[in-house]
């Protein structure tokens, strides 16, 4: 059986009081919809409909990919009405998924579950609520099946004690779809068409109802507001940690983990208090990474440590390395094995060859440092003219002294000894002494007189 999957994504999101439509607000750096898009699409539909409204545009926008089709409800007149909108899109020989562009952090595995139960008739994702305000209950019968879903303010006392509520998510045939949307009334207390009103119109018709029950609580839960969205950011944080400590990587502590990409890590990785990961970042086996690093893009080689504070972005870190504390690699940082980057150190676009290092203070942009070259404090490479970017190029073995200024564009030879306060201009030969500073005048006795 083809799949097809709507995705109601029309709410305003009034409660986020927020001028940015709710589906684009961001869980763990992707927005609602992005989440919710991932586990659709990992169930191969032939077709997925997103219903749009409020900030449709910016919506669309942000969501440039070849297999969305969208569709507007230009009048938010309930999940039945929202639905509707998306039927004339639908192959009438399909089953159709429901889900909802709120509710992010729906597993795939489940939304496979409840396809796997419509076997002709409806199948709806149900949960155990912990507090059920607010949410459809369903209403069972003296045989404990599906009669009914009751909206909160149609339910009588009776009805509203009950914990089981709808998530929200279904799906069945389109046919079965399209003929109870089309009997579907908006005479209840919201005057709203309710897409819930299905249920009972599927066991007027003696069509199967059954109900999935997700695994977890904040796999159905919707994000109304920010209490919400950041409730279900250290859900989804918690699983991510989880799954990283059952992999075998040690973390410090589990709840002080922010992972908005991937992380690849090898074995015995070991991962401090308060580190964000985004991107892309690969840890190779033994890395260490201390407290408050933020690490964006990164590949960082085996039995590296990276340390306290460093801030890691579009960078490749070789095997056996030691950055920080406080470093700061920007894109195109490449570090070679060995090489030491340490406090306050900033490199961009820039490649350390094996063993290379600057300790303290420096910056190190549009450059090659050989093997083995040693770069003292306060040393600066100095790229820019004003108008356009220069190299610096250092071969293998060179030793820059503290304070150097090398003015690119710039070749040092292999072993060139630069001294202490120097500001380079001109290409040195190999092995080479340079001296660029003012010459010290010492004229003893004559302090009292300074001039
Ligand atoms: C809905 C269900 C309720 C369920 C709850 C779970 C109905 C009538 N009720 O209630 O049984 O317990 O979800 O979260 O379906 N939307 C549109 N267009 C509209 C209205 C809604 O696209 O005209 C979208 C919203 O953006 C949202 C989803 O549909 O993504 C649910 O709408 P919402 O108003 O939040 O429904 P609830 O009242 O929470
Ligand atoms: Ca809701």
């Amino acid at each position: 059986m083809t799949l097809e999957v709507v995705v109601l994504a029309a709410g305003e999101g009034r409660r986020m009081k927020s001028d940015t439509p709710k589906v684009l607000h961001q869980l763990a750096g992707r927005p609602l919809l992005a989440h919710v898009l991932g586990a659709v699409r990992a169930l191969a539909p032939s077709r997925i409909v997103v219903v749009h409204g409020h900030g449709g545009e910016r919506v669309r926008g942000a969501f440039p990919e070849a297999d969305l089709e969208w569709v507007e409800q230009a009048e938010r007149r309930g999940t039945g009405h929202a639905v509707a909108q998306a039927l004339p899109r639908l192959d009438p020989r399909a089953d159709v998924l429901v889900v909802y562009g709120d509710v992010p952090l729906v597993r795939s595995e489940t939304l496979r579950r409840l396809v796997d139960e419509v076997r002709g008739g409806l199948a709806i994702l149900v949960a155990e609520a912990p507090d059920p305000t607010g949410y459809g209950r369903i209403v069972r019968g003296e045989d404990r099946r599906v009669v009914r879903v009751v909206e909160q303010p149609d339910a009588t006392e009776a009805e509203t004690a009950i914990c089981e509520v709808n998530t929200g998510l279904l799906a069945t045939s389109v046919a079965h779809l399209a003929r109870w949307l089309s009997r579907i009334g908006s005479a209840n207390a919201k005057n709203e068409y309710y897409l819930t009103d299905a249920v009972a119109l599927a066991v007027d018709d003696g069509v199967a109802v059954a109900t999935v029950r997700a695994p977890d609580w904040t796999e159905v839960a919707g994000v109304n507001s920010r209490g919400d969205l950041a409730a279900l950011e250290r859900a989804f944080q918690r699983r991510e940690a989880a799954a990283l400590l059952a992999a075998g990587v040690s973390l410090a502590d589990p709840e002080r983990l922010d992972l908005r990409g991937t992380l690849a890590c090898g074995r015995d990785v070991w991962i401090d208090v308060g580190c964000v990961f985004e991107g892309r970042v690969q840890l190779g086996d033994r890395v260490r990474v201390g407290p408050y690093c933020v690490l964006r893009d990164v590949s960082v080689g085996a039995d590296t440590e990276v340390l306290a504070f460093s801030h890691l972005e579009g960078a490749q870190v070789g095997a056996r390395c030691r950055v920080g504390p406080y470093a700061r690699l920007r894109p195109g940082a490449r570090l070679a094995e060995r090489v030491h980057v340490g406090n306050f150190v900033e490199v961009k676009a820039a490649a350390l060859g094996a063993g290379a290092k600057a300790n303290h203070l420096a910056y190190l942009g549009d450059a090659e440092l050989g093997a083995e070259t040693n770069v003292g404090a306060g040393t600066i490479t100095c790229n820019y003219d004003g108008e356009r970017k220069h190299r610096t190029v250092i071969e293998d073995g060179c030793f820059i002294g503290s304070n150097a200024t090398l003015v690119a564009p710039l070749r040092l030879a292999r072993g060139t000894y630069v001294a202490a306060g120097s500001t380079v201009t001109q290409d040195t030969p190999p092995d080479s002494l340079v001296f660029g500073r003012a010459h010290q005048t010492t004229k003893a006795g004559r302090r009292s007189r300074r001039s």
